[in-house]
């Protein structure tokens, strides 16, 4: 099985680019290939219909799509911004719907995010579930929260909690 770890914020010192890191060598360790895609890459314009009918879809999200096609298990480290989700991770998945294939449908997603208050992205992870459910993934039934988040909150963050995700259907 591949895991494919995406997360939401492309700054440089990103909390949760820390944390996608953590999973991926917890996923390893456990003897999963992981695919740590880089947050840089989910950067496109701010989805315009007229865009997409002059440009049709950016090339990056078309290889976005691909790696969540290829993808068997697929981790969104998701930021809070003002209770919800980035705009840089929305706007890729909107995008990724314009494909002729929607990516999505059946891939068993878990999500996960961290943030230095005390609740830990749980309000930008339930926004996310509903968007994940409307582009009909199986989003599981678990968020992977790391509250308080800094570095070494994430350093030695539970991401242990991942296996029984990577586990289902081996
Ligand atoms: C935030 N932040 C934030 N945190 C939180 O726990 N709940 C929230 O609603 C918000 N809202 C919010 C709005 C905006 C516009 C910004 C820029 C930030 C703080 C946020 O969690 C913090 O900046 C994280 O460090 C962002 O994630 P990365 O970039 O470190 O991965």
């Amino acid at each position: 099985m591949s895991l494919l770890i995406l997360a939401g914020s492309s700054r440089q010192a990103s909390l949760n680019g820390k944390l996608q890191k953590r999973i991926a060598e917890v996923a390893e360790r456990d003897g999963r290939a992981c695919y740590v895609y880089p947050a840089a890459e989910l950067d496109a314009p701010i989805y315009n219909g007229d865009y997409e009918d002059e440009n049709g879809v950016p090339s990056n999200i078309q290889k976005l799509a691909t790696a969540i096609s290829e993808a068997t298990k697929i981790v969104i480290v998701t930021p809070e911004y003002n209770s919800s989700v980035p705009p840089l991770l929305k706007n890729a998945i909107d995008w990724t719907t314009r494909l002729e294939q929607n990516p999505w449908v059946g891939k068993n997603v878990l999500l996960a995010g961290a943030s230095p208050g005390r609740i830990g992205a749980m309000r930008a992870m339930t926004h996310l579930m509903v968007i994940m459910a409307a582009i009909k993934s199986y989003v599981a039934p678990m968020f992977l929260s790391c509250a308080q988040a800094s570095d070494d909150t994430i350093a030695s963050f539970d991401a242990e909690q991942i296996k029984g995700f990577l586990k289902q259907g081996d």
